[in-house]
């Protein structure tokens, strides 16, 4: 089965003072989605951004802007990020009290839902939800910084969510992040991983369009030898 491969570079790692040229470079570089992590100092330690940045990315690029919620009280933001121009919405199981009722309310805003897990939570709590999902983000790191070493039974994750949407007949996106980069992107693919969010990997040195280029070949590499 051939599977399509999406790298989706997360601008928490870029040169914020030059957002649209980190942006542009990543998106010469192949990158497909555009990756924007919401932290609101509860759900997570520490803080980035809202909805006003996402309306200035929006000018800047055609891409759908993925926006990963770290926050508590989503939907007291959802039609805020709509607004702003987003166009997939993922929430933290953890921090959902109504994650169904959630889940609706990103679709009623015309944007595509996700749910995202923590390392430590397991992936079969979402059983009840996936047939309600465009996408499920498996987090490789626990979530609130960029940088950080990625987590081996993130694979065992992935593997058992590949599994599930077979077996469900669905056909929700795997997306995972955390530490993606040169050393484990091969073997997150091989896990069932299609979407690619790397941040340290994609903005550190200054060199995004490059760093963007290697990761996706080797990340193309893996899922044609996944395929043969
Ligand atoms: C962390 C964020 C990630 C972050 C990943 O909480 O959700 O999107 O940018 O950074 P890297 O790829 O450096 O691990
Ligand atoms: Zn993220």
């Amino acid at each position: 089965m051939r599977i399509l491969v999406e790298l989706v570079p997360s601008i928490l790692s870029s040169d914020f003072a030059h957002l649209a040229d980190e942006v542009a470079a990543a998106e010469r570089g192949g990158g497909t989605v555009i990756h924007v992590d919401v932290m609101d100092g509860h759900f997570v330690p520490n803080i980035t951004l809202g909805p006003p940045v996402v309306k200035s990315l929006r000018k800047v690029t055609s891409l759908p802007l993925d926006c990963h919620l770290m926050i508590e009280n989503a939907d007291d933001f959802i039609p805020a990020f709509a607004d702003a121009g987003a166009n997939w919405i993922s929430v933290h199981y953890e921090a959902c009290r109504h994650l169904h009722r959630t889940i609706q309310l990103i679709s009623q805003h015309g944007m595509k839902p996700g749910v995202v897990i923590n390392p430590a939570t397991p992936v079969d709590l979402l059983i009840p939800v996936l047939p309600m999902l465009h996408h499920v983000l498996i987090m490789s790191v626990n979530p609130g910084f960029g940088g950080q070493e990625f987590i081996p039974y993130s694979l065992t994750k992935l593997s058992r969510l590949r599994e599930l949407r077979q077996q469900m007949g669905l056909k929700f996106r795997i997306e995972v992040d955390g530490g993606v980069a040169h050393d484990t992107i091969a073997a997150v693919v091989e896990a069932g991983a299609e979407l690619l969010v790397a941040g340290s990997a994609v903005f550190s040195s200054g060199r995004a369009e490059q760093n963007a280029r290697e990761l996706l070949a080797a990340a193309r590499k893996a899922a044609e030898s996944n395929a043969a």
